[in-house]
């Protein structure tokens, strides 16, 4: 079995590895695609030699879960896993997978674990506090990344009015295709989310003074969901503003905390599933190249020369 693994240079290396050995509760996929997100890659960095990261899978079940549980021989599915995922075969934990529907391509499918999970969560978060999007004024920061194009999809379609934060002018079509009633651009005007506030919800994954400003632009009782720091993991807060502004909350989101306390990835990967399937959510554009091009894919996420999600493909 090929998978890859930081070598003692701390590069990503293609290596022969054993095959992975399942627990009864775990179906063995033969991979067919994999998505990079950000957060692995990043990981990826630095990391010790011997280290097997990958988060999302796509492809097709060879050995079904030893306790029965989950799909049979030979069922495309998608699936999470917490690391190990950048290999040809990946052992996955049946409440971790979901039946992929003919009419999707498994590389569509693969976009979805971490990115659209993460999005999905959020958007729930906001939900569950607020009572309901419908009407209400939802900021997205981050639009053109993977989290950011599903959770402005997602938000539109809970009925959210949504407006997108990206950097420049030339991302604004993006931003609009994936859903976004406006669209603000933060090169030039720092500030230029904020006309178009105050924010019932805010999903940020930005970071440093990103967060800040966010902070700034919630509408009383609104709340921020923060999730990500691509640019700064460090931000300075007026805590005086923040609490005088009126009850306004923060909340700290992690997929991996969310998929053991809140909706299992299964069922929540199921439902994404179904929304593409019927039509109403659009995956957000892919790029797709061949698995062993994965270093360079990583090195072109990180430098932000991607937009949408970056797919690999094994035969
Ligand atoms: N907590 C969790 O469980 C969880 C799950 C998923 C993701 N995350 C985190 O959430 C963030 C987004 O993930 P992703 O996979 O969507 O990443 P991504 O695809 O790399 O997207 C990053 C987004 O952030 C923007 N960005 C990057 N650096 C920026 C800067 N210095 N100033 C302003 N905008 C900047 C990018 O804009 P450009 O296109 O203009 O570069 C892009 O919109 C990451 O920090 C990731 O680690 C966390």
């Amino acid at each position: 079995m090929r998978a890859f693994v930081v070598d003692a240079d701390g590069r990503l290396a293609l290596q022969e590895c054993p095959p992975p050995v399942p627990a009864a509760s775990e179906a063995l996929v033969r991979v067919a695609a994999v998505s990079l997100n950000r957060g692995e890659v990043t990981r990826a960095q630095g990391a010790k030699p011997g280290t097997r990261l990958g988060w999302d899978v796509a492809g097709e079940v060879e050995v079904a879960a030893a306790d029965g549980s989950g799909p049979p021989v030979g069922t495309r599915v998608v699936g999470l896993v917490a690391s190990r995922g950048w290999a040809d075969r990946v052992a996955v934990p049946t409440s971790q997978l979901a039946k992929v529907p003919d009419a999707i391509a498994l590389t569509t499918a693969a976009s979805l674990p971490v990115a659209g999970l993460t999005a999905l969560y959020a958007v729930r978060r906001g939900e569950v506090f607020l009572g309901s999007l419908l009407g209400r004024r939802v900021l997205v920061t981050g639009t053109t990344g993977g989290v950011g194009q599903f959770a402005a999809r997602l938000a539109r379609l809970s009925g959210a009015r949504v407006t997108a934060l990206v950097r420049s002018a030339a991302d604004a079509p993006l931003a609009t295709a994936a859903g976004a009633d406006a669209v603000a651009i933060t090169d030039g005007d720092a500030d230029a989310a904020r006309a178009l506030g105050p924010y019932d919800l805010i999903i940020e994954s930005v970071g440093g003074s990103s967060l800040a400003r966010s902070l700034d632009m919630l509408a009383p009782r609104g709340i921020c969901v923060v999730f990500g720091v691509s640019a700064d993991t460090e931000a300075h807060i007026d805590a005086r503003a923040f609490y005088m502004a009126g009850a306004k909350t923060i909340s700290g989101l992690a997929v991996f905390e969310e998929i053991k306390t809140a909706e299992p990835a299964g069922r929540a990967l199921a439902l994404l599933l179904a929304l593409v399937g019927a039509g109403r959510l659009e995956p957000p554009p892919t790029e797709t190249r061949p698995f062993a091009r994965l270093p360079e894919a990583a090195q072109d996420l990180l430098a932000r020369r991607v937009r949408g999600k970056l797919i690999l493909t094994l035969e």
